[in-house]
């Protein structure tokens, strides 16, 4: 039988951050393990504070694990640079380029012809409905704005790994729903690897493979849940989908049983309404 092709593999990592003074280290992420095929999205949900972000950062070689090992393509993250796409949370964009120029930047540094940038600029602000923006500076922008252009800028490179942070948090229901129609999309016509964070459950299952439970304090993952539901999918069908129904009340349930606090107050809350 042939041997799968792993895209990403954790073994045993953990990450502690160390305190500027004599503080004592603190443990965020302990003693992780998952592999990743090739082709698979994964969607990661957790508690505030659980460190998917500092998950998403070792991922991308931004940093290193202080203890295991991440391998992607079969190489540890810290002698190659890691070639993924990232939508940080936050949608990290710079201050002193314009929308199109945001959007270039990647494709730039690869040294892509000034004509080929620009279609390829003009296509993916188009998909994320930032046409007519394109000469704006991102302080002239809505924080939703700002995330549809960072999302653009991952695109635009085409990576076939790609790390999203929270894309979707500052957008209207229905500019999200196209962006998940548009993700849905890639998915089933790439072969990319995708790792997406997210506070949404629907959203989480819908999209992914599987999806990642994380635990905090310290950030381990609780549960890998497969999502059993058939591709090619679309959001409008999913969400009366009684499978899919199933998969999210479970994956909440999971989360809550971190959060008993939380959790009791929306049933107050309910309770009240
Ligand atoms: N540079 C840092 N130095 C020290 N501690 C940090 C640093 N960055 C993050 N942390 C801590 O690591 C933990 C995980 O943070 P992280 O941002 O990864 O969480 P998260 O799961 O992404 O949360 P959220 O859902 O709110 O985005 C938190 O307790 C945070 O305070
Ligand atoms: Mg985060």
């Amino acid at each position: 039988m042939q041997e799968k092709k792993w895209k990403l593999v954790l073994s045993k990592v953990s990450r502690d951050y160390t305190g500027n003074g004599n503080e004592e280290p603190v443990n965020v992420l302990n003693n992780l393990n998952l592999k990743v095929e090739e082709g698979e999205f994964i969607s990661i949900v957790g508690p505030s504070g659980c460190g998917k972000s500092t998950l998403l950062d070792l991922l991308a070689g931004l940093s290193q694990p202080s203890s295991g090992e991440i391998l992607v393509d079969g190489q540890p993250t810290s002698e190659t640079a890691v070639r993924c796409g990232m939508v940080q949370q936050g949608y990290a964009l710079f201050p002193w380029l314009t929308v199109r120029e945001n959007v270039e930047f990647p494709l730039s540094l690869r040294n892509v012809p000034k004509e080929e940038r620009r279609q390829i600029s003009q296509r993916e602000l188009r998909k994320v409905f930032m046409e007519g923006y394109e000469d704006r500076y991102p302080d002239e922008l809505s924080g939703g704005m700002r995330q549809r252009v960072a999302i653009a800028r991952a695109l635009a490179s085409d990576p076939p790994f790609l790390l999203m942070d929270e894309p979707f948090a500052a957008l209207d229901p229905e500019t999200r729903a196209t962006l998940q129609d548009e993700l849905l999309h890639i998915t089933s016509t790439t072969n990319k690897t995708i790792i997406f964070v997210t506070h949404d459950v629907f959203e989480a299952a819908a999209l992914a493979d599987r999806v990642v439970v994380m635990k905090a304090n310290p950030g381990t993952f609780r549960e890998v849940v497969d999502v059993t539901v058939p591709w090619p999918r679309s959001i409008a069908t999913l969400r009366d989908l009684p499978e899919l129904r199933e998969i999210t009340n479970y994956i909440g349930k999971l989360i809550h049983r971190e959060q008993p606090a939380a959790y009791e107050e929306e049933i107050s809350d309910l309770a009240v309404i």
